[in-house]
């Protein structure tokens, strides 16, 4: 067990490209770096983009959490940024992602499931919905083969 351990799970509104292509190739970007920096800084998770939305665990050493997350929480490509869970934790959830892309849904592919968490991610208290993400992500990132273009 890594002492101190955290785990950040949020929502935001996507502020990026209407039209798929471009819209693609900025979460390509998003992905690029997501990858490189977190690997360098010991930090694991997954992301979706789904109905416009964003998702992502993200998880690892508390102060390299924390100094991330506070860029992240920065940058206008999302927005309406909803902390559903930042806990401490025993284990990681996605230890062999620095970052795994659970889906680009950006066009027709879009998941039922995605938007209900969705919705309820805004519309409701925090605590049932980090389960809900998480248990989405997980379902979708073992699915990665399909979508994963990064
Ligand atoms: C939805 C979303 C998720 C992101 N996730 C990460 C991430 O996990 N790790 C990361 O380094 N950057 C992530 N970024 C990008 C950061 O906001 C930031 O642009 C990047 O870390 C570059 O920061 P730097 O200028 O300190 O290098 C994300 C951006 C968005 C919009």
């Amino acid at each position: 067990m890594t002492p101190e351990l955290h785990r950040v799970i949020y929502c935001s509104r996507g502020d990026i490209a209407r039209d798929p292509s471009r819209a693609r190739g900025e979460l390509q970007r998003i992905l690029a770096i997501s990858r490189k920096n977190n690997a360098a800084a010991g930090l694991s998770g997954a992301l979706i983009f789904a109905s416009g939305n964003f998702a992502q665990v993200l998880e690892g050493p508390r102060a390299a959490l924390e100094a991330r997350f506070e860029r992240i929480q920065g940058d206008p490509r999302h927005r309406d940024i909803k902390v559903l869970e930042f806990t401490a934790v025993t284990a990681r959830e996605f230890p062999d992602w620095s970052m795994a892309f659970a889906g680009d849904l950006t066009a027709d592919q879009q998941d039922p499931l995605a938007f209900v968490v969705f919705a309820g991610a805004y519309a409701h208290r925090a605590s049932g919905s980090s389960a809900a993400v998480l248990g989405l992500l997980h379902g979708l990132v073992q699915r990665e083969d399909i979508w994963s273009f990064a």
